[in-house]
């Protein structure tokens, strides 16, 4: 089901910090501007590599989702992987019907690449918070 690898999601509590690290340190070159989506409690910036991104993620707001993980992990940290599939409903009722639990309502929102995702339960995963996006138009 799963296809490309699309993304590292990196929990930070500075994306301005960790920006340092992958530009500065990596010597990563495309690295885009941080976007507040209010919506989902973060601040997002993207680290371009030549097969796929790190997404890093700051808290926003009180309500950041991410907040919890950082009193786990205050350096930050590897935070979820996330996979394209080419039909994010039936991901979801698929990954439903094998047991695992979709976070939030299960209902797909807009994530930080303008296209419907959902996350999967680590618990279900070995650990690891998973998310599913639909495979963006025209994208490799
Ligand atoms: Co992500």
């Amino acid at each position: 089901m799963i296809g490309r690898l699309n993304h590292v999601g990196v929990a930070t509590p500075s994306i301005d910090e960790s920006v340092k690290l992958y530009r500065d340190v990596l010597g990563a070159t495309n690295i885009t501007e941080k976007k507040a989506m209010p919506d989902h409690g973060v601040w997002v910036c993207f680290v371009d590599l030549p097969n796929s991104q790190i997404e890093l993620i700051e808290p926003y707001g009180e309500k950041s989702p991410i907040h919890a993980f950082l009193q786990k992990n205050p350096m930050g940290g590897q935070h979820h992987v996330c996979f394209e599939v080419d039909d994010i409903i039936a991901a979801r009722d698929e990954m439903r019907a094998k047991g695992a639990t979709v976070l939030g309502t299960g209902e797909p929102r807009i994530g930080a690449h303008g296209v419907p995702v959902i996350f999967i339960h680590p618990k279900n995963m070995g650990g690891v918070l998973v998310e599913l996006m639909l495979k963006p138009d025209g994208h490799h």
